[in-house]
This record gives C-alpha cells, structure tokens and sequence, in this order.
C-alpha cells in the first residue's frame, strides 16, 4: 500500500506565502533601488561553495564553521561507465576523492572568492556589490531564528580604507530602513583593532589574562573560549557572567595609534552624516574575518533575536583567500527578521487610530496597507465572453490585479466572489452592457454603481485608486 504519511517543511525552514510575499517584494525592491543610488551593482553567487572557502574566511572555531554548516561529500565525477549511464555504487558516491561542499551559511566569503576570480581588482575600486537570497545555518529554530534564512548584504572592495566608507555604508542602510518606514532601530558601533601585536592580539592576551582570574565563576562556554576566543566572551548573555564581564577592560583603550584613528573619524563621519549611534565596546561579532569597525542595528518587536543586520571591516580577506591586497567592508540584513518587525509594527499601528492613518500613506510599505486594487469582471451570457477577456487584457495592460473567472457564473454569485477576495470593483458584462458599449462599474464597499462608456473605464479607475 502506497505510504501515505503527509509531507512537512524541515524544521527550521518554511514557506512563504501570499499576500505576506508582497512585503518580501517591496522589502527587496527598496533594497535594489536605494543601493543602486549608492552605486551598487547586483551580485548573485552560488548558494553552494567548498567548506573550505567557509573554514578559511569565517574560521574553524566559529559556531557558524563548528556546528552550523550543512556540509556533504559530492560525488566524484563519474567514472567512462557512470557517465554512459550505469549507476553509480554507494561506495564510489562517498568515496574520499569526493568534494566536501557546504550550503552557504552567509555570503561574504563568496563574494570575495567571486572578485578574485573574476579579476575584479583590475575594475575602478572600490567595487561595490550587493546581494539577496537564502542561507542556511543549523541553528535552534525560534521567533527569528531559521535555517534556511535570507539575507540583503553589501559589500564594498578595493580602494582604500577611508572611513567615510564606513560610514557611507553604514548612511546607506539608515536610507534603506527609513525607506521602509521602519521605526525605532538602532545602530551599535565599535572598532576591534587590527592583528598587530600591538593591537587586538595584546588586548586579546590582556583579556585572557583577567578571564583566567575569574575563571570559575564563568559558565562552561566562556571557560572554554578562554583558550580557543576570549573575545567572544563578551557576547555571552548569560546572566550571572554580566557583573563580570562589566568589569574587564575595553578594546577602545588598547587599540594602535591607527585604529585609534580611524575610528574617531568613523564616528566623525557618521556625525556629520547626523547618524545616531551607540558605542558597545562588547560588539565583537561572532565571524572570524572582521577588524577595525563592526557595527549591529536591532529593531523593536523581535524578542531576543532581534539584531536585523550585522556588518564589519574585513581587509585581508581577499588575501586570505589567496587574491592581492584588498580593503573590504560589509553588511547582511535579516530579511526575515526585518519582515517580522514591519508586521509587528504595522499590528500596532492598527491598534491605534492615529498612527494607523499615518500607516495608510501612499509611502507605507504593503503590509501596513489594504490589498491591491482589484476589479472581478461579473460576465453573464456566452456572447459577453470575448468582450471580458479583452477587458481584462486592457486593465492588467493598465496595471490593475483582474480576476476573471473562467466560467459563467450568476451575478449574486460573482459579486459574492468578488466580495470574498477582496476585489474593490465589480465590472459587470452582461449582453446589455456590450450591445450599448456601456459598461456597469460597481464599487463593493457601497453598492454604488455608474455605467461608462467603455473608453472611459480605465480613466475612471486610475483616478479612483
Ligand atoms: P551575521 O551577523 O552572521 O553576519 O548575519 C547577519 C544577519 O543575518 C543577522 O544580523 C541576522 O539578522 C541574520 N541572521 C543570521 N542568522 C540567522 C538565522 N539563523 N535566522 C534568521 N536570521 C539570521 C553575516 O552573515 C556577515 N556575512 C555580514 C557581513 C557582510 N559582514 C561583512 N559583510
């Protein structure tokens, strides 16, 4: 008997639907048209690359690397027989001559290894280059937390290291959350030095150092990241570990002379940009490539998970991946996190009359506003078909979302319709209406009807929506 058992989404991973998929589209056509004022150019990357690039760019030691990745051998290439069609043995499927590949769990590393490839460095630098799709990291799924994820990231190559790219970049994604209207974000800022001796490594040792002292009152991980990334210690958010860490010392005030620079002029730079930020000294982010400026914004309504974009300085990660010299600099955008927040926001706007006006804008993104206009084409009579069909050709020409349905239905019944999917207008065709070439407009909410002489119609509805 055939297995009957009904199908699922993994855990962790989910599928989105319509109407919610219009606020995605927004979400991301915002993204390509404010990036594009900014003079980025679109990138689209593989979403699987070998481990490798993975391991090398975002460290072995990370949780990303360490635990997350969705990592499998692919199949050699296939032997004569294989390729003539004979399958191939489970054996040879997993031999070591395989490739290990994993899904991609960001999409920084691949662009970088794309520049190398394609000789970007040879093209006027910096190369400013943007990207949108899913990722895929084996977390604990929870409100915001998936994996399979999307992100929105930019990256910025080549040229110099000038802090107004950092806070150009940073302008850039202020733009593109007050485009969307998103309300109540912040930006945390701070800089984690250099890999000189006299720069992060020393402070990095210096930390070691005061970790070992309190060594027993910190819990198992933090124990841990003592030998393998005292850094990341200042991520923890455990509880009891807080008046500890509140006392150990800050990068700021171990940094070189240049980093010490720099970033005074980054938050110089975004001063003068009137950017609105926080210092957070312990803002060291949890991906192995990053130096000088790191920066996070969180936004209201996500609980715990509520960081919706994450970015930092990267140079030398081209040269890690075995291209020249390259100054690098970079964010990803949580889309989903982003898209949870405009709904919560939009939830609350409509609990409250006044904000909920405001919400009904022309600029607020679809989530805050009602369906697309949408016209249902009432037919009756086999001789009308073909004037409804043509009607609707015109007004979808015109822009407008029709629903015609594909046979004849009584008029209470299409108008019944009409109601259920949320159509603004019925245009209702009955043998009447095409001997006259008048044609009956019928608004939903109010019964109210006008009969138009069919070159007007689409005049009408531009001015009525
Ligand atoms: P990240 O901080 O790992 O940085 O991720 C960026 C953003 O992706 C996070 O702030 C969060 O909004 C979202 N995100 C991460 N993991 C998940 C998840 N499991 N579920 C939902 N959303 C998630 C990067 O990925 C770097 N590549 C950013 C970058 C680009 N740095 C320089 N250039």
């Amino acid at each position: 008997m055939a297995n009957k058992s009904k199908f699922q989404a993994i855990k962790g991973t989910r599928d989105l639907l319509p109407p919610e998929t219009a606020l995605w589209n927004h979400v991301e056509q915002t993204a390509h048209e404010v990036f594009r004022t900014f003079g980025f150019g679109e990138i689209r990357v593989p979403i699987f690359e070998p481990t490798e690039l993975f391991a090398r760019s975002i460290g072995e030691d990370t949780d990303v690397v360490g635990k997350e990745m969705y990592t499998f051998s692919d199949r050699p290439a296939p032997t004569e027989g294989e390729a003539n069609g004979s399958e191939s043995s489970l054996a040879t499927r997993h031999s070591p001559l395989a490739t290990s590949i994993s899904l991609r769990p960001e999409a920084t590393a691949s662009v970088c290894r794309a520049y190398i490839e394609h000789s970007m460095q040879q093209l006027p630098q910096p190369v400013k280059l943007y990207y949108t799709g899913p990722m895929f990291r084996r977390e604990r799924p929870q409100k915001g937390r998936y994996r399979q994820f999307y992100q929105i990231g930019a990256e910025v190559l080549g040229g110099q290291d000038a802090p107004a790219i950092d806070a150009e970049l940073i302008e850039m994604l202020m733009t593109f959350f007050d485009k969307l209207e998103l309300k109540g974000i912040e930006l945390d800022i701070n800089s984690i030095g250099h890999n000189a001796p006299n720069c992060r490594p020393a402070y990095v040792e210096l930390l070691r150092a005061e970790l070992t002292k309190v060594k027993d009152k910190l819990g198992a991980d933090s124990q841990r990241r003592i030998d393998t990334n005292p850094l990341r210690v200042l991520d923890s958010k455990l509880e009891s570990e807080q008046p500890i860490i509140a006392k150990l010392p800050h990068i700021a005030d171990h940094l070189c002379p240049e980093c010490a620079a720099h970033y005074a002029a980054v938050k110089q730079q975004l001063q003068l940009r009137g950017i609105i930020y926080r210092e957070n000294w312990r803002l060291v982010r949890g991906l192995d490539y990053y130096m000088r400026t790191t920066f996070e914004i969180t936004a209201p309504g996500l609980g715990s998970q509520n960081a919706v974009c994450g970015g930092g300085r990267y140079d030398g990660l081209v040269e890690l991946l075995g291209g020249p010299p390259t100054k690098g600099i970079g964010f990803a955008i949580g889309e989903d996190r982003l898209i949870l927040s405009l709904q919560e926001q939009a939830r609350q706007s409509e609990a409250d009359p006044e904000r909920a006006a405001r919400a009904a804008s022309a600029n607020s993104p679809p989530a805050t506003r009602h369906s697309p206009l949408l016209i249902y084409i009432a037919w009756m009579g086999q001789n009308t078909y073909a004037t409804a069909v043509r009607a609707a050709k015109d007004l979808r020409n015109a822009g407008f979302s029709v629903e015609l349905p594909p046979s004849e239905l009584k008029f209470g019944k299409a108008l019944g319709q009409a109601d259920k999917l949320g159509a603004k207008f019925a245009l209702i065709l009955g043998e009447d209406e095409v001997t006259e070439g008048l044609w009956t407009l019928k608004t939903l909410d109010d019964g109210a009807q006008i009969k138009l002489p069919e070159p007007a119609l689409i005049e009408h509805l531009r001015k009525s929506s």
